[in-house]
């Protein structure tokens, strides 16, 4: 049976197709610390056969914190909480993936961090801040700051790194034409919007070795409505963005959407028939054949004859969910061996929770 089909991920070995996508868990210290919570977390799921779980986002430096809660990456001192962390997950066979972001326009402006930075100073209509557009020192420090948090989460245990390039943080903010209008070698045509992305790769490369699998999740559109005066990232900008990053080493690519300024489109809800799940799953197609490494494809998918079939016919190498396993950590192996044809999720989105993830359904 396909899903339970082990796959290779670089030098990665999978036991399954089944990936746990990021999820911000609101289980960190104010620092941004790890805690033993989120490590219960995965140990759960890694108990459960999720071949590849990918952490909350982790913030690089604290100017890109975008929650309270998150977990951050940016001080040698997180590497031996997360080493307890990858102890814990690798007492079994599934492999861990820290993602790691940096804010951007969609930074939390506080008391400590008073602005937002971004590739341009385009307004944010969801929380009505203008972000202050980076100048070059600040790109470079920020490419640094994402090659030392790779090399923190190597040093810590993690199989591989995913570069959040989605979901209208810093670097989904430099591919989008709308939340980018540079005109220096950071803006411009695909190829300079996507530099931020190949220097931090080059980067990271030069820090950890040519070995460390490198995973990519990224935005297949921003999402805003077909009509609407806000043109943004296309599908089409997001296939030639792929095979930039295949080209530069990324071993993987999670395809997604949505910034938060479009409203609903990163995790819809109500998904309650086959026809409303997986809503990216066209546009990973066409990143797919574009590219020949492995595609992930993340948003909705809910039922195991949808899971089966993206597979089966050319959409996805691997599925990825992130609500259902707050529901059910357990999932792959009620799939396995209970053969249940649905996951429970009803995407009603109350796991969105600040005191906590948790499901309330
Ligand atoms: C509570 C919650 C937290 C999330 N945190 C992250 C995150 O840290 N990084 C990320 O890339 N996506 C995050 N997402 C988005 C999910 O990874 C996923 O892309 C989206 O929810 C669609 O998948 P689903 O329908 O299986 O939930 C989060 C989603 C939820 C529900």
């Amino acid at each position: 049976m396909v899903l339970f089909k082990p796959i290779k991920v670089a030098g990665l070995e999978i036991q399954n197709r089944f990936v746990r996508s990021a999820t911000h868990e609101w289980l960190a210290e104010d620092d941004g610390a790890p805690t033993p919570m989120i490590g219960d977390i995965y140990e759960e799921l890694a108990s459960n056969e999720v071949g590849l779980i990918i952490t909350g986002y982790s913030y690089v430096n604290p100017s890109g914190k975008s929650s309270e809660f998150q977990q951050g990456i940016y001080d040698d001192r997180f590497i031996e909480p997360y080493r307890q962390i990858t102890f814990r997950v690798h007492k079994y066979k599934s492999k861990i993936v820290l993602q790691i972001v940096h804010g951007g326009r969609q930074s939390r402006v506080s008391t400590e961090n008073r602005v937002a930075f971004a590739p341009s100073p385009v307004i944010d209509s969801s929380s009505g801040i203008t972000p202050v557009e980076m100048n070059e020192s600040q790109i470079l420090g920020t490419i640094e700051d994402f090659a030392n948090a790779a090399k923190r989460a190597k040093e810590a245990g993690f199989d591989g790194v995913q570069l959040h390039c989605a979901h209208g943080f810093l670097l989904s903010n430099f591919i989008s034409p709308y939340t980018n209008r540079r005109t220096d070698k950071w803006g411009g045509g695909i190829e300079n919007r996507t530099r931020i992305i190949v220097e931090t790769i080059r980067r990271i490369r030069e820090m950890v070795g040519v070995d460390f699998p490198i995973l990519v999740k990224l935005n297949s559109t921003d999402g805003f409505d077909v009509g609407s005066s806000k043109i943004g990232l296309t599908p089409e900008d997001a296939v030639e963005i792929a095979k930039i990053l295949e080209q530069n080493t990324v071993c993987a690519i999670e395809v997604s959407g949505g910034i938060m300024e479009a409203g609903e489109v990163m995790s819809k809800h109500a998904i309650d028939s086959m026809e409303k799940e997986a809503y990216f799953k066209q546009y990973a197609r066409m990143i797919k054949s574009a590219v020949n490494i492995p595609i992930i494809l993340v948003g909705g998918i809910r039922t195991r004859s949808v899971m089966e079939s993206l597979i089966k016919e050319g959409y996805s190498d691997m599925v990825s969910m992130s609500r259902p396993f707050i529901n059910e950590p357990d999932l792959v192996m009620k799939l396995k061996y209970r053969k249940i044809e649905k996951v429970s999720c009803v995407s009603c989105n109350r796991c969105f929770d600040p005191s906590g993830i948790k499901c309330y359904h």
